[in-house]
């Protein structure tokens, strides 16, 4: 597959913060394509989506290439802390999944509930990275309530990205990324 532009940069900067020491998350399984790139650069991943036909889609590409240090998770983001701990990163690529149901997307309850129970669990330099489309009407509801709820946060706990593609006129999808200052524990 092609990568997008703010894919490219969304994987870029996963690059620069995953190493082979670290357990990630990828929060939005869907086809499998960021749950393949985290694979390349993490100890261990855990991939969660809603659809089985993620989890098929996502098999067929770890299983094609031999992958074996991920685990795919039939459920819920909101639920990663029954699942996972000690998470260097999460990574919400938010919306649907590409040619199937678009009614089953991410939602602003689904996503904020997932990311207030992820940030205090990240231990310094741990982080959030979130890709969020506007250029469908959940997300542009999803976007509004997280640019709402990231000014919630305690600006001497958290380092705030905002990654945008302004001279694209097509309402492009954008990247946040929050990344744990010091550790709370
Ligand atoms: C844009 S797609 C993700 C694309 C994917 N990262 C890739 O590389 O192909 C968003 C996915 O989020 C899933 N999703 C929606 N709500 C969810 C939830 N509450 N927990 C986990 N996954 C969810 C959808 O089923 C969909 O597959």
């Amino acid at each position: 597959m092609k990568k997008t532009l703010i894919l490219e940069t969304a994987h870029l900067l996963l690059s620069k913060h995953i190493t082979k020491d670290d357990i990630v998350v990828d929060a939005t399984m869907g086809n499998g394509y960021d749950t393949l790139y985290l694979a390349s650069l993490a100890k261990k991943v855990y991939a969660f989506d809603i659809q089985k036909q993620a989890l098929i889609e996502t098999k067929k590409k770890l299983d094609e290439q031999n992958i074996k240090h991920v685990e795919l998770i039939l459920d819920t983001h909101e639920k990663i802390n029954q699942y996972v701990s000690n998470y260097k990163g999460v990574v919400f690529n938010l919306g649907y999944l590409p040619n199937a149901d678009k009614s089953i997307t991410t939602t602003k309850e689904s996503t904020l509930n997932a990311i207030n129970q992820i940030l205090p669990n990240l231990k310094t330099n741990g982080f959030i990275l979130l890709v969020i489309y506007i250029g469908h009407e959940q997300g542009k509801i999803e976007s509004k309530a997280i640019q709402d709820y990231i000014k919630t946060l305690d600006p001497t706990l958290y380092k705030i990205a905002k990654i945008e593609l302004p001279y694209q006129n097509n309402q492009p999808p954008y990247i946040i990324f929050i990344q744990k200052e010091k550790d709370e524990g």
